[in-house]
């Protein structure tokens, strides 16, 4: 547990799911951290003041005005002195304006005054986290690395069922455990990501692809930026990436094959998450290829370069996955010899529960010294951390 001696400050707005919040400072203070709680003033018409101070022993922050802390600048405070900045529940109010940069009240204005890591849980009714404004604005949060827990689909106040639901606080509590538990360990590292998989062009409208996403890669990326590392990513997904990843976008092998190679003498380390077409046509048509007269077509494929194969092992650290169906770790052995990695990653893609779609995967580790470790079924953030606490055993 890595709350012991932490300083939290726990935002809370107004949703009707405020109140799950005292659950959340409770918890936390009881497992050793600080808690001092913000509170906008319809969060308060939700849940009182002396709830929150009697269970963390410390003075609710509610104005921007009225400073208490011995600053006397409370949100300049908080936002310099806490580990982590959550916000539990996130109305589509603090949403936007964290977005855009109003702060007009004493949590917007602490949370963009901070360059800690800022965790928020996002709650409302359905119709309004499908708000065309919502989305957009989210998508903002992530690209400036504010990490989302997403709501869940369920029941609503409202009455009705939708995705509004705040996310469920015990993975709220762990993911706050593990980022409180994240060191610089990359830090000045140049790491490479490669994401998504490759779509190797048929005619000018068609394609051969696969059915890899890109989170597990783009995960990797965003968690290896909060260990301190320089990261580009070379992603063929079109995944909202923090601004700081320096993101190369592709759509072949070729193209891909062709960024890795100029950037590797650069490279410190590369994870190639990416599930490369080991197959493309051996040429493109370069307009639509007509239905009328062919019954059938024929199409040569060529195998693509093996990236990973062909960086010479002296160049950089080299991690690979492999994506199986069956044999897992007999085939993922022969990958990390075959293609002289310092680690593999396993993932089973035949398991509809986790692998290409899912936001879930469960991967077994096996480094070129033999040593094999594997992980329970868990949100791929949290996959990409186990990554790299591992990796971070090989780098330094
Ligand atoms: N890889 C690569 N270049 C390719 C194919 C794969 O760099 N042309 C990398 C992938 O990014 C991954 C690793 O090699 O890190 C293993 O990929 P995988 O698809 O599991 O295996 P393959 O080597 O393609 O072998 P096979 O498809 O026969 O299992």
């Amino acid at each position: 547990m890595n709350f012991k001696g932490k300083k939290i400050a726990l935002c809370v707005t107004g949703s009707i799911s405020a109140y799950k919040s005292v659950h959340l400072a409770s918890e936390w203070t009881q497992k050793g951290a600080s808690v001092h709680v913000l509170l906008t003033e319809s969060a308060k018409k939700f849940v009182g003041k002396a709830t929150f101070e009697g269970i963390t022993h410390n003075k609710v922050i509610d104005s921007l005005w009225d400073n208490n802390l011995s600053s006397n600048i409370d949100h300049l405070d908080i936002s310099k002195t806490a580990d982590i900045i959550t916000i539990v529940p996130a109305t589509a109010n603090i949403i936007s304006k964290i977005a855009r940069g109003v702060c007009d009240d004493i949590i917007s204005t602490t949370v963009i005054a901070t360059s800690k890591p800022i965790l928020m849980a996002p709650a409302m009714d359905g119709n309004m986290y499908d708000h065309f404004a919502v989305k957009a604005n989210l998508d903002i949060l992530k690209q400036n690395g504010v990490i989302l827990m997403e709501p869940e689909e369920g029941y609503l106040a409202s009455g009705s069922f939708g995705k509004g639901r705040l996310h469920d606080l015990s993975h709220i509590s762990n993911e706050v455990n593990r980022i409180l538990g994240i060191k610089n360990e990359l830090k000045d590292k140049n790491i490479l990501v490669s994401a998504g998989g490759t779509k190797e062009p048929i005619d000018s409208v068609r394609y051969i692809g696969n059915r890899s996403s890109g989170k597990m890669g783009h995960l990797i990326a965003e968690e290896s930026l909060m260990r301190g590392a320089n990261v580009t990513l070379i992603s063929s997904s079109n995944l909202i990436t923090a601004s700081k990843i320096k993101k190369i976008s592709v759509e072949t092998a070729e193209q891909m094959a062709y960024e890795i190679k100029t950037r590797i003498k650069d490279t410190d380390c590369i994870i190639m998450a990416a599930a490369v077409s080991d197959f493309a046509p051996e040429f493109m048509v370069d307009k639509k290829i007509k239905k009328q007269p062919r019954k059938g077509l024929e199409i040569n494929l060529k195998q693509t370069p093996d990236i990973l194969k062909s960086i010479r092992k002296n160049d950089c650290i080299k991690v690979g996955f492999a994506a199986e169906t069956d044999n897992h770790l007999d085939n993922g052995m022969d990958k990390l010899k075959s293609k002289n990695l310092d680690m593999i990653v396993i993932n089973d893609v035949s398991n509809k529960q986790i692998g290409f779609e899912s936001d879930f995967n469960q991967v077994k580790m096996v480094t070129k010294d033999g040593s094999i470790s594997s992980t329970n079924i868990e949100p791929k953030r949290v996959i990409a951390g186990r990554i790299l606490d591992k990796l971070s055993k090989i780098i330094k």
